[in-house]
């Protein structure tokens, strides 16, 4: 079988950790791949590039396809996020987010089961800020029919691959009667004219936030544009263990770009701390997105992992943030050693 070439940006903070974990346990499972490794913001910098290099682009456009750790992006001044424009110059306009409970993670919940869909290219995302005089900054909230209806029939038919019941809005249309009006309307248009069969309903974020809080099974999949989904993958991720065991795709209609929800985690880089598992578990996403067929090389990789990580963690094996011992590379190496059965 052909080795499929995928571009890894290994990020900063813990993202080279974490990506390495992820590459070791991706070859012993078996998936050929051949890395083409790329630079994105301090890194970049750090070699006198651009934070986000054309070739870095130029790479994910030819092949398609990334795996990427996190960025760091300044707080309230310097650099503009690398994340968020990747997403706008690529068009990776859904942001794909499982949010589950997994077995020997300690959580509130036991029955969660969610997707996060995030609309990922413009909301308050847009990048129009400015000062308009001194001491009155401004910020602009973005919405379009068309950008609006694309993440609503993107979700739709997600939901009806995935033989999922229910999709719920958060919004805010009762204050930002424009911007949220129009995100919900399309999303209700979609509903109604071609996906009639998959339950819709639309919840206003602030009463949205404790419904969640106080019971994640009422929802399925969340659609959310960019701030709202942002906010609140991470607020899931507390709900099940925290953000070292959620992942994510951003998905467009030329190019996916896999990465965990979580952001760099200074506090805790260098130090063979963090868990890789959500990047690991973003892997296999990408793998599936890679595979063919339900037998081959990557689908069997990606089955493999499942079983390994499901395992390790029911097997007490558990890095700290989960309440365990293990390192970066002794979590991933506890993975590798139960990959058979997969
Ligand atoms: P963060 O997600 O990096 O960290 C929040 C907390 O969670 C920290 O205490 C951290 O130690 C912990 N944590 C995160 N991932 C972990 C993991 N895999 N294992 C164990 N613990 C983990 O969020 P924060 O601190 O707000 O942001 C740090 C930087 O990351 C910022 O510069 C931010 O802009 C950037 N960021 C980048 C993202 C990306 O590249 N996609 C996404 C989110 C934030």
């Amino acid at each position: 079988m052909k080795k499929n070439k995928v571009v890894l940006i290994p990020g900063d903070g813990i993202g080279p950790e974490i990506t390495d974990a992820a590459k070791m346990v991706i070859a012993a499972a078996g998936a050929d791949i051949e890395w083409i490794e790329k630079k994105a913001g301090i890194p970049a910098i750090e070699e006198g590039k651009n934070v986000l290099p054309e070739d870095t682009l130029d790479a994910i456009k030819q092949y398609k396809i990334a795996l990427k750790g996190p960025c760091t992006t300044p707080v309230g001044k310097g650099f503009r996020s690398i994340n968020v424009q990747l997403r706008k110059k690529l068009d990776l306009y859904a942001a794909v987010r499982p949010v589950r409970n997994f077995p020997g993670i300690k959580s509130r919940f036991d029955d969660v089961d969610l997707v996060i869909v995030r609309e990922n290219t413009e909301g308050l995302y847009s990048d129009v800020e400015n000062e308009i005089t001194p001491g009155v900054v401004m910020s602009m909230k973005v919405a379009t029919r068309v950008a609006c209806t694309r993440i609503a029939r993107w979700t739709f038919r997600y939901a009806t691959l995935r033989k999922r019941k229910k999709i719920t809005v958060f919004h805010k249309a009762n204050i930002m009667k424009l911007t949220d009006g129009l995100f919900i309307e399309c999303a209700q248009k979609i509903h109604e004219t071609e996906y009639p069969n998959i339950k819709y309903e639309e919840v206003i974020i602030d009463a949205g936030c404790m419904k969640l809080v106080q019971d994640p099974s009422q929802f399925d999949i969340l659609l959310l544009e960019n701030l709202y989904g942002d906010v609140v993958s991470d607020l899931c991720a507390g709900l099940v263990g925290g953000l070292g065991v959620v992942p994510g795709a951003n998905i467009g209609e030329n190019q996916s770009v896999f990465e965990a929800v979580h952001g760099s985690a200074p506090d805790i880089a260098g130090k063979n701390a963090a868990n890789p598992l959500a990047l690991i578990m973003s892997a296999v996403m990408m793998l599936n997105h890679l595979s063919t067929s339900k037998t081959d090389v990557y689908k069997t990789a990606a089955n493999k992992i499942k079983h390994g990580y499901n395992q390790a963690l029911s097997d007490g094996m558990k890095t700290r943030d989960l309440g365990g011992k293990l390192g970066t590379k002794e979590f991933a190496q506890a993975i590798i050693e139960r990959l058979d059965g997969g």
